[in-house]
């Protein structure tokens, strides 16, 4: 079972995580981008680790809104907002619960996944965090009958294949898309960090 206490740890560690990775992203990013998404996921996770601290969430909704809503203060750019939608929408879907079994998780992690989608409206295959979600969903979903553990190890596989797969990519979205032909070669950054976000989500979740 995903308990309170547990989506805290996992929202805490991605403070480590992005802390830790945050030269990494953002050398992926000055490649291809502006160079700020390691500086935008760590000052976004440094904020939303400070919120939790300070109020100590009732349930896994109100955790996953907090973090929603200090995403979308405090990171500007495109990864702020959609990460910021992503949390909201995973809120939705665990309003006043404190408990979710693998079913309930997937639940959680696939309203975010499509708000991800409705709100940048990326496909597959567009070079974006988008070719590291939904891959990590569809795999989720195959496992979800096997449990928590082993349905987001299938997740993280499934993630860490979609984000690798976006290297021979040209990017049709985002600021990376201006570069056309040019994006080619490069792992984009937001599959990356969101890679780093469902292993964050197996390390903390499926004790
Ligand atoms: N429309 C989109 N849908 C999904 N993901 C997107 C979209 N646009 C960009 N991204 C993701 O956002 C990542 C870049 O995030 P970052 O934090 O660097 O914001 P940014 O693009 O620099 O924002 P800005 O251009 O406003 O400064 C990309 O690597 C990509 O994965
Ligand atoms: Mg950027």
């Amino acid at each position: 079972m995903v308990t309170t206490s547990s989506v805290v740890a996992w929202l805490q560690k991605l403070n480590d995580v992005y802390a830790e990775n945050k030269g990494y992203l953002t050398d992926l990013d000055s490649a291809i981008g502006d160079a700020d998404h390691g500086i935008n996921m760590a000052r976004g996770f440094a904020k939303v680790a400070e919120a939790l601290e300070q109020q100590a969430p009732e349930d896994i909704g109100a955790a996953c809104k907090t973090t929603s809503m200090t995403l979308i203060k405090t990171v500007g750019g495109a990864s702020g907002p959609l990460y910021g939608t992503f949390f909201l929408k995973a809120s939705m879907q665990a309003t006043g619960k404190a408990e979710l079994d693998a079913q309930g998780l997937l639940n959680l992690l696939e309203a975010g996944a499509d708000g991800v989608v409705a709100r940048g409206k990326a496909e597959l295959e567009d070079k974006t965090m988008v070719d590291a979600l939904l891959p990590a969903i569809e795999a989720m979903k195959a496992a979800v009958d096997q449990g928590v553990g082993p349905m987001l190890t299938a997740g993280v596989e499934a993630a860490e294949k979609g984000m690798k797969a976006t290297i021979p990519l040209v990017a049709r979205k985002g600021r990376a898309s201006y570069l056309g032909e040019r994006s080619k070669d490069h792992q984009d950054p937001g599959a990356t960090s969101t890679h780093l976000m469902l292993k964050a989500a197996l390390e903390t979740l499926a004790g």
